[in-house]
């Protein structure tokens, strides 16, 4: 193998640049040629492929978002498609491929690979923390120290007022930030999408709260929930509660920005690095995971079935804790 390509695909998360980082300085190391391919999928259909050396990856490890650009391609879900964007690499000469994403990429690149014949590696790079093979998904810590960040200010104008807030944290499919973002804030209740939320039971704590004049109310709600979100269950709450002062917030895109924290930068440097490693072993259609710490690999079939668990008994201490 002398040629492989890297692309970021899906949602962007910090830690993709300090990915990339490894990917291309390892690489080199190695004597590849390494290529970045721009915009993900949609990149490689059009051919948006450009030849990396280690100065194009300086001074980005400390940077969010991702210098490869990304996207969310509607084409590669086509056949024809897929052919096109193989047809580009087989042009470019490329014989190996690194893919840094979500869910989506690893579901596209188990398609791709179907059809497709070549050596390929994957990095999990998504806020979400939400796919099976790996305890950790790059953008994850960053990702839930800004909900904390944001949810500790919310907790500050809540105390000063005496009033509710229904935060809404990213996770269309997943509660992981909702989850630890919520217990690190003591949040009182927090809803996720993996498990029902019992809303008689809230209702119920807030009128014993309210009973023993504890007014300020911190709820974590997953974008993705049953309830369809903050505002959501904001209107919930007053139209049983009309004398609460409840506020929504939603937190949106300013979780997935920002300057990767260290722990996201030492896994992404460790991740891209095994990546390459794993391609000039031979090693192909695998993602990298860590298991305990260690470096795993997990066939992309089995990365995309199951969803990572979410330990319920977390939800439940938080409670007791925020009582
Ligand atoms: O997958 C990461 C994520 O941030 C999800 O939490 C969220 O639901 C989604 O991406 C939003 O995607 P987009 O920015 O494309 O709307």
């Amino acid at each position: 193998m002398e040629k492989i390509a890297l692309l970021t695909s899906g949602g962007d998360a910090p830690g993709m640049n300090a990915a990339i980082r490894a990917v291309v300085r390892t690489a080199l190391y190695h004597n590849l040629e390494i290529y970045g391919i721009r915009r993900g999928y949609q990149g490689m259909i059009e051919g948006d492929i450009f030849k990396m050396d280690t100065t194009s990856v300086s001074n980005i490890i400390q940077r969010g978002g991702t210098i490869l650009k990304t996207a969310r391609s509607k084409e590669f879900t086509t056949e024809e498609g897929r052919e096109k964007a193989y047809q580009q690499l087989k042009k470019n000469g490329i014989e190996g491929l690194i893919l840094i994403g979500g869910d989506g990429t690893f579901k596209g690149a188990n398609v791709f690979f179907g059809e497709h014949s070549m050596p390929a590696v994957g990095i999990p790079g998504t806020i979400d923390n939400d796919i099976a093979g790996t305890d950790y998904t790059l953008g994850f810590d960053t990702a839930v120290n800004t909900a904390v960040e944001a949810i500790d200010k919310i907790r500050d104008t809540a105390e000063a007022h005496d009033r509710m807030f229904v935060v809404e944290v990213m996770g269309r499919d997943a509660g992981y930030i909702a989850l630890n973002s919520g217990i690190a804030c003591g949040a009182e209740d927090i809803l996720v999408p993996e498990l029902d939320t019992d809303f008689d039971a809230i209702m119920k704590r807030i009128s014993d709260d309210t009973r023993r004049k504890k007014l300020v109310n911190i709820i974590v709600v997953a974008e993705g929930d049953e309830f369809g979100g903050a505002e959501a269950v904001r209107q919930k709450i007053v139209a049983e509660f009309p004398n609460i002062d409840v506020r929504a917030t939603i937190l949106g895109h300013i979780q997935r920005g920002g300057s990767p924290s260290y722990f996201d930068r030492v896994q992404a440097s460790r991740m891209g690095y095994a990546a390459v490693n794993a391609l000039m072993e031979g090693k192909t259609q695998v993602m990298i995971g860590l298991e305990n710490q260690e470096i795993i690999y997990t066939p992309f079939a089995h990365a995309i079935k199951q969803h990572a668990p979410l330990d319920a008994k977390m939800i439940e201490m938080a409670k007791i804790l925020a009582s």
